[in-house]
């Protein structure tokens, strides 16, 4: 393992943690104002006068063409303003990524669910009353709805993909040559991000200047799709998110209740309000690509991998970019001299696919470490030491010394915590009363990024220090860890930190995506903070590193000063700007872990129940040891839910979700989730970003499921290869 020496300056500040704040379980600083109800969320924003309130009504056919609409009766209803039908000020869907605007009206109908009225009313309800008076004419066309029906039309190379399609050496060759193989076709379903707030906007107009209270994960491609579907500059487009009732992907774009109030709300000259409800979340937010998985591993006698296949087939929307890279986290997870990683691509009159929780790796996993499972119990070697036998030395995609990569301790200190010696190598052995008990495990591999982020810390003259950026908290813990850093970094008690985001006013972030928030806009304050140091220390008149700060004071030799001294009566107000640097490309970068889980199935009924379940993760600096903790279990409970429940059905005959609504797509609750232990064995990676962090927020869930369907497998000896694994599976 290669691990640079030279760190950059900033992280030294933090790794000697004078201030003792660093990494520590600090409660969530806006935890109160959530838990008694004083934070606003996006729909909350009421205003003096009364606002309007908009339902969307969407198209109840998946494909073909509007014919007609009349909204008459809906224009006659009680409370009803405005209605806005089958019109070009309208919207036709939701957009992510790079979009400059979302997609114009039409009346060409794509996805089940499609705008093709707005109703303004007094009320919610008066407008959801209203819109069940407009009548729609339609001529319906046969929809592309089931995507595995459609496998052998399947582009091979399709454009624009996020990974782009890898080969290197010949699997082919390898899989006929080895001494042992996996053969095996793997498949996850569709996936809803399933955010509890669901999609929600308050907006209003004075004057040309728009604001838009909304629910967004990123702000500064939110006020560019916005602005640009209302074709006004950016500037005059103020976009509010400072809080967020979860993200999971769902609120990487922006979906059409954004842009059809601020629409509405220039229409009306009044500010209104549109909330989706959870059955219009499922069609109008973007799903996850179902999945199909062909993984083929050859190995030889002593289980060294020759040769690792994941060849997948994803399914996508005409004219959207996104296609899910579900070899993601199967690049560079093991050495094998032959590999072969693709996706193929479906086009389906369905909602878009795009981004949801850990996009890539969260199903890519059930298919390389089900397989790898698979390969482990034909050579009789333990899957953990399998593991450890294909550990590559350097990235086996690039060749690039990797920055940290703590793996094989997550294994063992994993095996040691769980009492891995204890399980069976032999599967259905293992019985508590009716319950078949197993015992199974999978790596977690997360890319790690660094994205572009600025931050403003002022340190006042009163010694206390504000940071601004327009990044979020998606109740991941934004506003505790960069608390954290500022106070490190210039000795200030938490307190004495004040946190500002979620305004497009302030500087722009790198957004909450891709696990990438806490290492990029924590960067970006630590980047700040160190310019505001090395200020201090010339006031100190001594170089940075002679200077300690704490406690609100400065510290050289024998002089102790209060910041509020030496900032002399002026504020000192700072720019960070933290950008993926040359140091972070001659490295290969990614979070690790191992997920050990115990399962018991009901011998008579199939039911699974998760009795037990350990994660031990290198994400490296630990910026808060609560919060990222909170992390990793959530993802450990997507992975259950991945494993075991989530599915969203499609009725094959009009491409609606037929299971839109928590009371039927399966997400985990309580009684599902048995206590989840979580340990951190990394260490601050300078090589990452400034603050030594990698990628937390979705390493949780890499590899969790496919622990959870190991320990199946274990448990009862039936293999279940597509996703989830109910109980009509196993018996
Ligand atoms: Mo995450 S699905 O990359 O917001």
């Amino acid at each position: 393992m290669t691990k640079r020496p030279d760190q950059p300056a900033a992280t030294a500040r933090l790794d000697a943690s004078v201030q003792g704040l660093i990494g520590t379980a600090l409660d969530r600083i806006d935890g109160p104002a959530k838990v008694t109800g004083t934070a606003r969320y996006a729909f909350e924003h009421q205003g003096d006068a009364p606002p309007l309130y908009g339902h969307i009504v969407g198209a109840t056919i998946g494909c073909g063409r509007v014919e007609q609409v009349d909204a008459a009766a809906a224009r006659a209803a009680p409370g009803v303003a405005l209605v806005i039908a089958d019109d070009p000020r309208l919207v036709s869907d939701s957009a992510s990524g790079s979009e400059d605007a979302l997609p114009a009206y039409t009346r060409e109908i794509g996805y089940f669910g499609q705008p093709v009225a707005l109703v303004l009313a007094d009320t919610p309800e008066a407008a959801r009353a209203a819109a069940a008076l407009i009548r729609i004419d339609y001529t319906i066309a046969d929809g592309r709805f089931d995507p595995p029906a459609l496998h052998d039309a399947a582009d091979p190379d399709p454009p624009r993909p996020l990974i782009p399609n890898r080969s290197i050496g010949d699997v082919d060759a390898a899989m006929a040559g080895a001494a042992f193989t996996v053969d095996a076709v793997y498949t996850t379903p569709h996936h809803m991000p399933a955010a509890m707030e669901p999609h929600a906007t308050t907006a209003w107009w004075e004057g040309d200047r728009l604001t838009v209270h909304t629910s967004a994960q990123g702000l500064s491609g939110t006020q560019r799709m916005i602005a640009g579907s209302m074709g006004v500059p950016r500037e005059q487009v103020r976009i509010l998110s400072p809080f967020v009732g979860g993200g999971f992907g769902g609120k990487t774009g922006v979906v059409v209740e954004a842009v059809l109030a601020a629409m509405a709300a220039r229409e009306t000259g009044r500010r209104v309000k549109i909330a989706l409800l959870r059955r219009q979340v499922a069609h109008l937010v973007h799903r996850r690509s179902e999945t199909h998985q062909h993984v083929r591993l050859a190995a030889d006698a002593e289980g060294r991998l020759t040769a690792i296949a994941q060849e997948s087939i994803v399914s996508q929307k005409p004219g959207r970019g996104f296609i899910e890279p579900v070899a993601f986290g199967s690049l560079s997870l093991y050495a094998a001299p032959a590999r072969r990683f693709t996706q193929a691509l479906v086009h389906v009159d369905l909602p878009a696919a795009s981004a949801v929780r850990a996009p890539g790796e969260a199903v890519g996993s059930f298919g390389l470490e089900i397989a790898i499972d698979e390969l482990a119990e034909k050579l009789g070697i333990d899957p953990i030491e399998l593991r450890r036998r294909n550990e590559p030395e350097n990235d086996p995609m690039s060749g690039k010394p990797f920055s940290s990569r703590q793996l094989l301790a997550c294994y063992e200190e994993g095996a040691r915590r769980f009492g891995w010696e204890r399980r069976s190598p032999v599967p259905a052995i293992r019985r508590d009363g009716r319950w078949w008990i197993g015992h199974g495990m999978a790596a977690a591999f997360r890319g790690n990024f660094t994205v572009e982020s600025r931050a403003r810390v002022t340190l006042a003259p009163d010694g206390r220090a504000t940071v601004e950026t327009d990044m979020t908290d998606i109740g991941t813990g934004t506003y505790t860890i960069l608390a954290q850093v500022a106070g490190e970094m210039l000795g200030l008690p938490a307190r004495d930190v004040a946190v500002v985001l979620g305004d497009s006013a302030l500087p722009v972030s790198a957004g909450s995506g891709g696990s990438f928030g806490a290492g990029s806009s924590g960067s970006a304050v630590a980047l700040a903070c160190q310019t505001i140091v090395e200020r201090l220390a010339e006031r100190m008149g001594v170089e940075p590193d002679a200077m300690t700060l704490k406690d609100g004071h400065a510290i050289a030799g024998n002089r102790r000063v209060p910041l509020a001294d030496l900032l002399g009566g002026e504020a000192l107000s700072v720019e960070g700007h933290a950008t993926p640097g040359a140091h972070t490309r001659s490295v290969a970068q990614a979070s690790y872990g191992a997920h050990f889980c115990e399962v018991a199935v009901d011998a008579v009924t199939g039911e699974v129940r998760v009795r037990r379940m350990l994660g031990v993760f290198d994400c490296g600096r630990v910026l808060n040891l609560k919060t990222t903790r909170s992390q990793m279990i959530g993802g450990m409970i997507w992975g259950i839910g991945y494993a075991l429940g989530e599915e969203g059905v499609i009725d094959a005959r009009t491409g609606q979700f037929v299971n839109p609504d928590f009371g039927e797509y399966h997400i985990p609750v309580h009684a599902d989730v048995p206590h989840l232990d979580v340990h951190f064995v990394g260490e601050a990676d300078g090589w990452a970003n400034e603050v030594g962090a990698k990628a937390a927020g979705e390493l949780g869930i890499a590899g969790a499921g496919a622990a959870v369907a190991n320990a199946i497998y274990n448990a009862c000896g039936v293999r279940v290869r597509d996703m989830p694994i109910t109980l009509d599976k196993l018996i």
